[in-house]
């Protein structure tokens, strides 16, 4: 936060008290807006809601304050204009916005987070399945929350949650030994697991004691039966190869891979907590939590055979994880399709007087699809995320040998800018609002697109490369494309605070978009080498501060910098 705006607030609020009224400075500092047209000043102090506390019309108030500004270092001008005060900070304010982006220091944004921790539940797939469209959401959102989280100082535990307990566990078994083998399985990989996991549901249709046995091998494999264990430990690490390459050619890492299996053991102590605590009601022989007083449906513990259901665990997960973690913030991102999962056993652990019930968070996410384009291969009616990956970075590739770009390193940046493309779809809706993934949308070099960002990062190191920097634009007088680049660029931090508080990356997206638009209008209005002097070391000090800022805002989306395209 500048000091200009405390200063404002300030001698705002010092006037105001000096009336007899009250307003203290930290109201005074949340009335003050950013003008959206930079004619209308820096900064604008509405006086409409003055009005009320100083029982005046609000250009009365604008009029009467004005004379307080007048002699105030950092302050070029100020203006009353309707009911607004307008205030231009003028050059000197510039450049020293400009000197502190060149500082490159947000420890004040990470002294927000320090000594706290942020468990974050994300991505967690179902095992034996590849990643369909339905798990890019949970992925990079996730990812992006936790480099936010980082970046305000957060301690942050990536939890990948793997779905590897549950009948289908018992299905894939049964399969298993039906209709493949250990080598089918080493040499075929994850598809094999699909394939064989897909015959079940045809086989079970014909013959429905399929689904009686399977839940029988889940039984023997919860009874410990040593062969089953094995097969099933073949069936993860299997998918766990899949994934990790999946998550490395994202660049994502977990630090944690408990999967629900891990929580088994942990599941009667809470079931007993439950009862204790004379929270269970035995329902058609199945034993439920009633959430009737909150307007929910029942929360389900134990199925009428005793055994666990999907909230049971998650339950138990949760104080495990505020055992091991003590988390400030414990968070899970899913499509909004689970909401009513979460709504139901957070109330549950409120229920059970856990004070760390407040704590848990569900970032619920909308759904993700391809807006009637094919998609070159596609299985049945699943869109696997490595096809699109695939087939995205095949069309940027396209696109930068059209640009005829003479460049060494065209397989690299066409996977970063294919993948980044991807990512940035994802990130740049509103999270809770569907998104309609269009190829030309997507992949984009000009609109509101990944490829427009990365594009505009080279550009800028491009220019940086080229220029001879010293750093002495001292007297320099900003035009009015530069200072409103300057406005935006020192933006970043709040945009930054405001993306944690709303675990919205597109926050960040928008935001890294804005800058663009504002930076290209500058590189085309402005000529930056050969302009000379302190103008040409201003403009590449700017430049630089744009580049450090996009770049900022690429990792913390989790999209690679590219230094050329
Ligand atoms: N495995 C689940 C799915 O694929 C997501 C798990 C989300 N995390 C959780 N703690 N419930 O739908």
């Amino acid at each position: 936060m500048s000091d200009i705006k405390h200063k404002i607030s300030k001698i705002a609020s010092e006037h105001i008290l000096s009336k007899g009224f009250s307003l203290s400075e930290e109201d005074a500092l949340n009335l003050l807006e950013t003008p959206a047209d930079s004619k209308l000043g820096d900064l604008a102090l509405p006086c409409f809601k003055l009005s009320k506390v100083l029982r005046n019309r609000p250009d009365a108030i604008a009029s009467e304050l004005v004379s307080l500004f007048e002699n105030v270092d950092g302050l070029e001008k100020v203006e009353a204009v309707g009911g607004y005060l307008n205030f231009f900070f003028g050059s000197a304010k510039y450049i020293s916005d400009l000197k502190a982006l060149l500082n490159d220091d947000y420890s004040a944004i990470a002294e927000k987070g320090k000594g706290k921790t942020l468990v974050l539940d994300f991505s967690s797939p179902n095992i034996a399945k590849r990643f369909h469209l339905g798990h890019l959401g949970t992925t990079v959102i996730g990812n992006a929350v936790r480099n936010i989280y980082k970046f305000c100082g957060y301690k942050t535990v990536a939890i990948n949650y793997l779905g590897d307990w549950g009948t289908q566990n018992g299905k894939q078994i049964v399969a298993y030994k039906k209709w493949s083998s250990r080598e089918q399985l080493e040499r075929e990989g994850i598809k094999e697991l699909e394939r064989i996991y897909v015959m079940f549901g045809k086989e079970a249709e014909k013959d429905p004691s399929l689904n009686a046995e399977a839940r029988a091998a889940f039984h023997e494999l919860e009874s410990g039966n040593e062969e089953y264990l094995e097969i099933w430990k073949l069936f993860k690490d299997i998918s766990l190869r899949e994934y990790t390459q999946t998550y490395k050619r994202l660049g994502i890492e977990f630090d944690v891979w408990d999967g629900e299996s891990f929580y088994t053991d942990k599941m009667p102590a809470i079931v007993q907590e439950l009862r204790d605590k004379e929270l269970l009601k035995i329902d058609d022989g199945a034993s439920i939590v009633d959430l009737s007083e909150y307007k929910m449906p029942p929360a389900l513990i134990l199925k009428s055979d005793g055994s666990t259901l999907y909230p049971t665990r998650d339950i138990a997960a949760a104080k495990y994880r505020y055992d091991t973690y003590k988390f400030d913030k414990c968070a899970y991102v899913t499509s909004a399709g689970q909401s009513l999962h979460f709504a139901q056993w957070f109330k549950v652990t409120e229920m059970m007087g856990k004070d760390w019930a407040k704590d848990l968070v569900h970032i619920p996410y909308g759904t993700m699809s391809f807006g009637g384009e094919k998609l070159a291969s596609r299985t049945g009616n699943i869109i696997l995320l490595n096809d699109v990956f695939d087939e995205a970075v095949a069309k940027a590739r396209a696109i930068i040998e059209e640009k005829n770009v003479a460049n060494e390193n065209k397989d690299e940046i066409s996977e970063a800018v294919g993948i980044g493309a991807v990512l940035f779809s994802a990130l740049s809706n509103s999270r809770i609002k569907d998104t309609n993934f269009t190829w030309e949308g997507t992949l984009s070099f000009e609109g509101n697109a990944g490829p427009y960002v990365q594009y505009t990062y080279a550009r800028a190191a491009s220019v940086l490369r080229r220029g001879e920097y010293n750093g002495e634009f001292g007297s320099y007088t900003p035009v009015s494309e530069e200072a409103e680049l300057i406005r935006k660029l020192s933006e970043f931090g709040d945009t930054v605070e405001r993306a944690a508080n709303d675990y919205e990356p597109s926050h960040i997206s928008r935001y890294a978009l804005s800058v663009c638009t504002l930076f290209n209008q500058f590189y085309h209005n402005c000529r930056i080498l050969g302009s000379g002097g302190e103008t040409e070391q201003f403009r590449l000090a700017l430049t630089s501060a744009t580049r450090n800022i996009l770049g900022k805002c690429l990792d913390l989306l989790g999209i690679r910098r590219t230094e050329e395209i």
